[in-house]
């Protein structure tokens, strides 16, 4: 068998892309190493959101070219938003190079492939109207430990074209897969001992618009939570223009429905908001916070947020902080502006400047993390159910898993803990984790094991 390496960079679709590319290819005889000097062929599953991320790519294609010249047989292909964004311009760039797949491509890998190694001609192609592909089931009888948690992309692409992001040119058009086809996985998945999705897409609000007479995602939700033996349900990532009411009353209704949402705010201006074309302003945003907290007080809501975009004033920087303050948000991703290509803000005048935007994003992250503290400590002293999904990476001896709110719990018990949904006291809370203790006496763990 031929060895084949994959590194993965960027978001949770390029992850799901990485597993197709596995299967894919282990039909045609390539397994999947972790050696990358091993390899007969390399591909690198590229990020290209910000230009940090696209500098990842060409660090490690720097790093490669050695490897090409020990073994001149060995195969280097680039996929993924920056193979998207570029196309036959990083052949000419990376001269050692074989091959460039655009994001829609993966299912054509198999013969691109044997037309560079038969061949030995060097190929790059990019077109974005190919049908949507899905990698299939991870076969369950290939790992000793059955999955507890597994993704289920429902839908790729995006529409929104906000004025910074790249998503839109890389990814194509918004299509939605059938209800049918993403139930009927779930149950699969549920069947090989999955406990937890994560329904996956870049705007999941938006769910079935694209087709006539489809679930919306609140009906979608309302399906998945009859399925038997599933115990979790999380989603990622919602649009604020799209939160509906439907939506916002699912929580506390669906038990199954972790009570957590990732509402990415980007910014807390309305003159930024209008030029970053998200199409809500601060106010309908909080609105909606307002509404969910009505709904479901404990909900933790986390946000993405970037800082300096291109006429950014501080005082538009301060209502960011001042949003912050008022929401206080549970945790935060927050990001320096950085110009993309093909996006409209590129050409926006008033560009920040570099250090004024790290000046910014200094005091926007010492803020949120008093606030990230200061959430993840109010919840000390209280039982909180989680699901166990692994060993901590800290202690062999302890358990992890994460509470409804996906806030991670280490803690020790017993063995035979995997997959299970138990009480854990959270002794102590730090930045980035909770410490607990289990609450159950031998007899009851007795009875968890049972279930
Ligand atoms: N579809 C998701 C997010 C995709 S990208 C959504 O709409 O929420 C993840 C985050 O990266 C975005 O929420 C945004 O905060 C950030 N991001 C996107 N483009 C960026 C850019 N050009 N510069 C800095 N941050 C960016
Ligand atoms: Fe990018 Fe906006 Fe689409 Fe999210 S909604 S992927 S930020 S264009
Ligand atoms: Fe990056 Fe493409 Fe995802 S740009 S964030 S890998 S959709």
């Amino acid at each position: 068998m031929k060895q084949v390496h994959i590194a993965t960079f960027g978001c949770q679709m390029n992850d799901q892309d990485s597993r197709m590319m596995a299967q894919i290819l282990a039909g045609y005889d390539y397994e999947v190493t972790d050696r990358i000097d091993q390899a007969d062929l390399i591909l690198v599953n590229t990020c290209s959101i910000r230009q940090k991320a696209e500098d990842k790519t060409y660090s490690l294609l720097g790093r490669l070219k050695r490897l090409k010249t020990i073994n001149p047989r060995l195969v280097i292909g680039v996929g993924g938003c920056v193979a998207q964004q570029e196309g036959e311009k990083l052949l000419e760039k990376v001269p050692y190079l074989d091959l460039v797949f655009g994001t829609k491509l993966i299912p054509r890998l198999p013969e691109m492939i044997r037309g560079v190694e038969e061949d030995g001609i060097r190929l790059a192609r990019t077109d974005l109207l190919q049908p949507l592909s899905y990698p299939v089931l991870p076969d369950s009888r290939k790992s000793p430990f059955p999955p507890i948690k597994a993704s289920v992309t429902i839908m790729q692409g995006c529409n929104n074209y906000c004025t910074y992001c790249v998503v839109p040119f890389v990814r194509g058009r918004e299509e939605s897969r059938s209800s049918r086809e993403i139930l009927s996985e779930v149950k699969t998945l549920v069947n090989q001992g999955v406990k937890e999705i994560l329904l996956l897409g870049q705007n999941v609000n938006s769910y079935g618009q694209n087709r006539p007479g489809e679930l919306t995602f609140a009906r979608l939700l309302g399906h998945l939570e009859e399925i038997s033996g599933l115990e979790r349900i999380r989603f990622t990532t919602s649009h604020p223009k799209d939160l509906s009411r439907e939506l916002t009353a699912c929580f506390g209704q669906l038990s199954k429905l972790c009570e957590h949402i990732h509402l990415p705010v980007q910014a807390g201006s309305n003159a930024i908001l209008g030029r970053m074309n998200r199409r809500y302003t601060r106010e309908i945003y909080l609105e909606k916070i307002q509404a969910l907290r009505e709904r479901y007080p404990t909900i933790a809501v986390t946000s993405d947020v970037i800082v300096g975009f291109p006429g950014e004033t501080r005082k538009d920087f301060e209502q960011t902080l001042e949003l912050l303050q008022a929401v206080r948000f549970d945790d935060l991703f927050s990001f320096k502006y950085s110009d993309r290509p093909l996006t409209r803000a590129r050409l926006f005048p008033d560009q920040v400047e570099a250090e004024e935007k790290g000046r910014r994003l200094k005091k926007l992250q010492a803020f949120q993390k008093e606030v990230t503290l200061a959430r993840n400590k109010a919840l000390e002293g209280t039982v909180q159910s989680v699901l166990v999904d692994g060993l901590s990476k800290k202690s062999p001896f302890e358990w992890t898993g994460r509470t409804r709110t996906n806030k991670v719990v280490n803690f020790s018990g017993p063995p035979e803990l995997l997959g299970r949904t138990l009480p854990v006291k959270i002794e102590k809370a730090t930045l980035h984790s909770l410490k607990g203790s289990t609450q159950l006496k031998a007899m009851e763990l007795e009875k968890v094991h049972g279930n």
